[in-house]
């Protein structure tokens, strides 16, 4: 039997005839494989196969002519997952949600499909009938118009949907599925492609959207070809660190609405629960008053967020200090000490040095550097910082601290969340409009005036 071969770039998901050692496509390097993709005996198989109904051929058509999309959006019943897919599911989207195994993807959808009124068809090619029906049963909710479906081939899973016609179908996960026509492993890139273009496929000819949940490589990218992010409408990234319970649920691209908005959640015994407040629950009570606290105000996204930052500065056993951060990263850690050693004379290269950011929350917002800045002061010096003051700015390499984004809405959060004082770049302050704030603003434009400030 003739068998039909291709090589394919594990990086970018490209094809070529033959092996080659550096990809065109993506420059990378030693990354083709080769895959089965066809056999022959599938070529006549391949025209019973599922097919849209209607062939329509479209014609151009003026632009100016067509009628604005009034996109219609289903509520989901889950304010976060709302809000992350920029309100609501958009009628015949396919929408990729990844994330590392154990984060809680399939029960992120599962509660979905258990929400209703929604009539939802629940794919599974990981887990059996059972196994879900345990989990349902932890999660708690009864949604008599939840179907599950445990088959991997895309093509009945197809006949299924059209014959059943739900709201929503939920596919977990792309890595399992396999289309007949195609002879490769289930996971392998032109499986991988196949089934989503059959999915996305149908997505459009029903108008039914379909959520696709895809695993995440070691190196944190959506397993398989970077082509699968391309091809469908939203990628939403499920993060968060196991050992804690919050977990973010991102918005990497949306064909329908912005990539600012978050959803934050909570792993429970029973399932996740939605934070609308995720601030008060980041920052534990002032009732200890210990040194090397200190509370940064951070922009998740549009969302501002007030995180606590803790630092442990302490003399160095060994030769070489060590330097450990959980949730910042290292080298701008490195950098910060740095900077306070040179403009401070601040003697941290005698010390051990660990950070942490509260909560297992990661973040790359730059307007947490001065937070962590008065944790590792706060802690060298043994002096406690009082939980009614928070911090928000960036500090630069000559220890200047420079203005961040939406300095207003970090104010605004700050206030309501009774906060006293805000410390924040002197900077650009016009940006923050004059109003009446309960919380007093102080602007300050070096670190060395942090320390009078606040430690002295
Ligand atoms: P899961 O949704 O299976 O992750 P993924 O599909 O991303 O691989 O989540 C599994 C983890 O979540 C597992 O470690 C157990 C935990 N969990 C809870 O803590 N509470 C719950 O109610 C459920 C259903 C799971
Ligand atoms: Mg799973």
């Amino acid at each position: 039997m003739k068998v039909k071969t291709s090589f394919f770039c594990t990086a970018c998901g490209a094809e070529s005839p033959k092996w080659i050692g550096k990809c065109t496509s993506c420059g990378s390097w030693n990354t083709y494989v080769e895959e089965v993709i066809e056999k022959k005996s599938h070529a006549e198989e391949k025209s019973k196969a599922w097919k849209p109904a209607k062939e329509e051929k479209t014609v151009p058509r003026k632009l100016q002519e067509i009628g604005a999309l009034s996109t219609i959006r289903l509520d989901t019943g889950d304010r976060e997952l709302n809000r992350t897919l920029g309100g609501g599911i958009v009628l015949g989207s396919v929408i990729l949600v990844g994330g590392q195994p154990g984060i809680g993807k399939s029960t992120l959808l599962l509660q979905l499909a258990l929400a209703g009124p929604l009539k939802v068809l629940y794919v599974s090619g990981e887990e059996s009938e059972e196994q879900i029906k345990m989990r349902a049963d932890r999660v708690g909710k009864i949604n008599p118009d939840c179907y599950v479906y445990t088959d991997i081939n895309v093509s009945n899973i197809l006949k299924e949907a059209v014959k059943l016609q739900p709201d929503i179908v939920i596919i977990d996960s792309i890595q399992t599925l396999v289309s007949p026509f195609i002879d490769s492993t289930p996971g392998s890139i032109s499986q991988v492609r196949e089934c989503t273009g059959e999915l996305q496929r149908f997505a459009k000819e029903s108008n039914i959207p379909v959520f696709i949940i895809g695993h995440i490589t070691k190196e944190g990218s959506i397993a398989g070809p970077k082509l699968l992010e391309h091809m469908v409408d939203v990628v939403l990234q499920f993060e968060g660190d196991q050992q804690y319970a919050y977990r973010i649920l991102r918005t990497l691209k949306n064909r329908f609405g912005s990539t600012d908005e978050i959803g934050i959640y909570a792993m429970d015994t029973n399932g996740l629960r939605e934070i609308s407040n995720p601030s008060e629950l980041l920052i534990s009570p002032d009732d200890t008053k210990l040194s090397g606290s200190a509370v940064a105000a951070s922009l998740e996204g549009l969302r501002p967020l007030l995180l606590e930052t803790q630092a442990l500065v302490s003399p160095a056993v060994y030769g070489t200090p060590q330097r450990s951060a959980t949730g910042f990263d290292l080298r701008r850690l490195s950098m910060l000490l740095a900077v306070l050693e040179k403009r401070c004379g601040l003697p941290f290269g005698q010390n051990d040095v660990f950070l942490n950011i509260a909560g297992g929350l990661r973040v790359s917002d730059p307007a947490i550097d001065l937070g962590v800045v008065a944790s590792l002061i706060s802690s060298l010096q043994d002096i406690h910082i009082s939980k009614k003051i928070c911090f928000a700015g960036e500090v630069g390499l000559s220890g200047e601290i420079r203005p961040v984004s939406r300095i207003e809405q970090r104010v605004q959060e700050a206030a309501r969340l009774g906060f006293e004082t805000i410390y924040i770049s002197k900077y650009r302050s016009e940006l923050l409009a004059k109003k009446e704030l309960k919380t007093d603003v102080v602007m300050i434009s070096r670190i060395d005036e942090l320390l009078q400030e606040v430690f002295s």
